[in-house]
C-alpha cells in the first residue's frame, strides 16, 4: 500500500489480472462464435483426438484457419489437446454446452450477439457524441440470431413451461382462440403453437419486414393456415377488442413507445383477455444488478442494440436493463390490475409476466 497516495498495490495488480482475463474471455466469446457458425464444435463433437487435418476434412473447411482457431479453443480451456499425437478434442462435457445436439442449452448460440454488437461500434460512437441511435438495418443478422436464440429460450419451453404459467391458457388454446404476438420477428413461437393449436388463429405483428415475410413464407411451407405474419409498427397500436391471447417475447423494451403499446395491448384483449410477457430478469436499479451473473451482457447488448434501436426510431430508449420495478409499473399504468411475475427454472435470464385487468 502506497501511504502518501493511498494505492492499494494488491488491489491495482489484481484489478490489471481481471483485465487481461476480460480480454481474453471477449476475444475466445468470438471464436466461440465462430466454431458456431462453422460447425466446428458440432463435427468435434463425440469424436476422439484428430489432428487439425482431420478436423478441418470433418467439417469442410481450410485446416489454416481451422488450426489457428484450435490454439484459441485450447488455449481458452474449451477443447483439449495432446502433444504427442498433436490430437485436438472436444469433451463431451464442453459439447453439452456448445452443439446443435445440446439445444436448447447450447450457449454458443448466444455467444453470435458479441460480434454481432461488434459491427456497430462506429455508429455506437457516433451516438455517444450526438445522440440518436442506429438502427435496425445496421445488424444484418439480427433477425437470424434472434430465432435462434428464441428457439432454445421461448420455443422449446412454450407448451411445457411457459403457457402453463397463465391458468387456463392452454385449454383455451385447445378449445380455440385469437391469439396476437407483438415483434414476433420470425414468428418461430406463433408458428410452434399454430401446428400444436389447429383450432386457435395466430397473428404475429412486426417491424421488420424481412422477419414477417419469412415467417409468412415458414407458415405457407408447413401449410399452417391459421397462423399470418404482418408487417407492422406497433408505435400507437390501437386495436379494440380483437384477442384472447396476446404475448411479447422479449418485444417490449425496445420498441419505439412501449407505454403506448402496453396500453394498445390492454385495449386489444377481449374480457378475460390474458397478456403474457417474457422479458430480461432483474431490477430497475443498477445497484440491485451487480450480483446477477448476466448483468454486464445484459447492459451492453441494451446500450449496443435494444436502447438503441428504439433511439433511432426517435423512441424512448427504454433498454433491455429496465428492470422488474418499472415494468411492474408500467404494466399497471397501462391498465393491468393483475401482474404475477414467474420465473423458469431453466431460464434464469427472464422473467414471465402474466397480466389480467378487470372486466
Ligand atoms: C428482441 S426482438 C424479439 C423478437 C421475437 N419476439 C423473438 O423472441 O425472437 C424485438 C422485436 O421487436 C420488433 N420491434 C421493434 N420496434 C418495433 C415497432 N415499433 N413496431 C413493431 N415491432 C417492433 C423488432 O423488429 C424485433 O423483431
Amino acid at each position: 500500500m502506497c501511504q502518501a497516495c493511498s494505492i492499494n498495490y494488491d488491489q491495482q495488480n489484481a484489478f490489471a489480472e481481471r483485465m487481461v482475463d476480460i480480454m481474453n474471455s471477449a476475444a475466445i466469446a468470438l471464436m466461440v462464435s465462430v466454431g458456431h457458425r462453422t460447425g466446428l464444435f458440432d463435427s468435434m463433437a463425440g469424436r476422439a483426438h484428430e489432428t487439425s487435418m482431420d478436423v478441418a476434412k470433418h467439417a469442410s473447411l481450410n485446416e489454416r484457419y481451422v488450426r489457428e482457431w484450435l490454439g484459441a479453443m485450447v488455449t481458452g480451456g474449451i477443447v483439449e489437446y495432446d502433444p504427442e499425437s498433436q490430437g485436438y478434442r472436444l469433451p463431451a462435457e464442453h459439447a453439452a454446452w456448445l452443439t446443435r445436439a445440446a439445444a436448447p442449452d447450447n450457449i454458443a448460440v448466444s455467444m453470435q450477439f458479441i460480434p454481432m454488437l461488434g459491427n456497430v461500434e462506429d455508429e455506437i460512437v457516433e451516438c455517444f457524441k450526438n445522440g440518436g441511435g442506429v438502427p435496425y438495418t445496421s445488424y444484418p443478422r439480427f433477425h437470424e440470431i434472434m430465432a435462434e436464440e428464441s428457439d432454445q429460450s421461448v420455443v422449446s419451453g412454450l407448451t411445457e413451461h411457459i403457457l402453463p404459467l397463465a391458468d387456463g391458457v392452454m385449454d383455451r388454446l385447445n378449445s380455440g382462440i385469437d391469439v396476437l404476438d407483438v415483434g414476433c420477428g420470425c414468428g418461430h413461437a406463433m408458428l410452434e403453437l399454430a401446428e400444436a393449436f389447429p383450432n386457435s388463429s395466430f397473428t404475429g405483428y412486426d417491424l421488420c419486414k424481412e422477419a414477417v415475410d419469412g415467417a409468412n413464407n415458414t407458415a405457407k411451407k408447413a401449410g399452417l393456415s391459421n397462423a399470418r405474419f404482418v408487417q407492422r409498427d406497433l408505435t400507437a397500436f390501437n386495436e379494440s377488442a380483437s384477442f384472447d391471447l396476446i404475448t411479447a417475447f422479449d418485444s417490449i423494451h425496445d420498441q419505439k413507445d412501449p407505454a403506448g403499446m402496453l396500453a394498445g395491448i390492454a385495449g386489444a384483449l377481449r374480457e378475460g383477455g390474458v397478456f403474457l410477457a417474457q422479458d430480461i430478469a432483474g431490477s430497475s436499479y443498477v445497484d440491485q444488478n451487480i450480483d446477477s451473473p448476466v448483468a454486464p451482457f445484459v447492459y451492453t447488448i441494451s446500450c449496443l442494440h435494444c436502447m438503441t434501436v428504439s433511439l433511432a426510431q426517435g423512441g424512448v430508449g427504454l433498454g433491455a436493463a429496465w428492470g422488474k420495478e418499472l415494468a411492474l409499473e408500467m404494466m399497471a399504468e397501462a391498465g393491468f390490475t393483475s401482474v404475477n411475475v414467474g420465473e423458469l427454472e431453466h431460464d434464469f435470464l427472464n422473467y414471465f409476466y402474466v397480466c389480467t385487468k378487470d372486466s
